[in-house]
């Protein structure tokens, strides 16, 4: 079955390829780039490549970056959700991070911190998943604000491409 997460504001849904155009604004957006370091400015094709690979998760791990919508108006508001991670980050591979990104025109009226926390709820209680991580740059004061939010705790600090980021934990109790 179609993971589907909701909140008082906002569905949690899976991205479908017709989602392509509003993803690649998301890859593309300066603002929504400006903390994430060393991120490649993507073409259609390469933004498609993406989608695919998210898509791809749902399948296998029951989880990934989902599609935010704005129940009151039907719009994308961005994405939020937790992804296994397979490549190598800091010292860590094989784990899962919560990520989110949202159109700079919803950002401050706490639709990262619902989304983020409906995701945590279904990842850690639903999925069972024991432990899920989240980086951060930690210029990035909006996220760093989701993230003390939502229930994560710092673990270490690190650098990553020249970047200070802030590496955050949240365990299943
Ligand atoms: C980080 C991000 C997801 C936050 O989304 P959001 O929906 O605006 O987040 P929320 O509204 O839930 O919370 C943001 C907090 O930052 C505050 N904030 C907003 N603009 C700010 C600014 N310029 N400086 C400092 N704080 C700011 C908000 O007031 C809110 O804090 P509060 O609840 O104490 O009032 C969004 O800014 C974004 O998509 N950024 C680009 C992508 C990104 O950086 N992703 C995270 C990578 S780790």
């Amino acid at each position: 079955m179609a993971i589907q997460l909701e909140t008082n504001r906002i569905i949690l849904r899976e991205f479908m390829l017709h989602d392509l155009e509003e993803f690649h604004t998301l890859e593309t957006n300066e603002a929504v780039l400006k903390y994430l370091t060393n991120y490649p400015k993507r073409t259609l094709n390469e933004s498609k490549e993406i989608l695919c690979q998210v898509i791809e998760q749902y399948r296998n791990f029951k989880t990934g970056r989902l599609a935010i919508i704005d129940k009151a108006t039907q719009g994308f508001i961005g994405w939020c959700g937790i992804k296994f991670n397979n490549h190598k980050r800091h010292v860590y591979e094989n784990f899962y991070d919560l990520g989110y990104r949202i159109h700079p025109n919803y950002w401050g009226n706490g639709f990262a911190t619902e989304a983020s926390i409906a995701c945590l709820n279904y990842g850690l209680n639903d999925l069972e998943i024991s432990n899920v991580s989240a980086i951060v740059n930690t210029q990035n004061t909006q996220s760093l604000k989701v993230i003390s939010k939502v229930g994560f705790n710092y673990k270490e600090s690190f650098l990553e491409h020249n970047t200070e980021k802030h590496w955050y934990e949240v365990t299943r109790k």
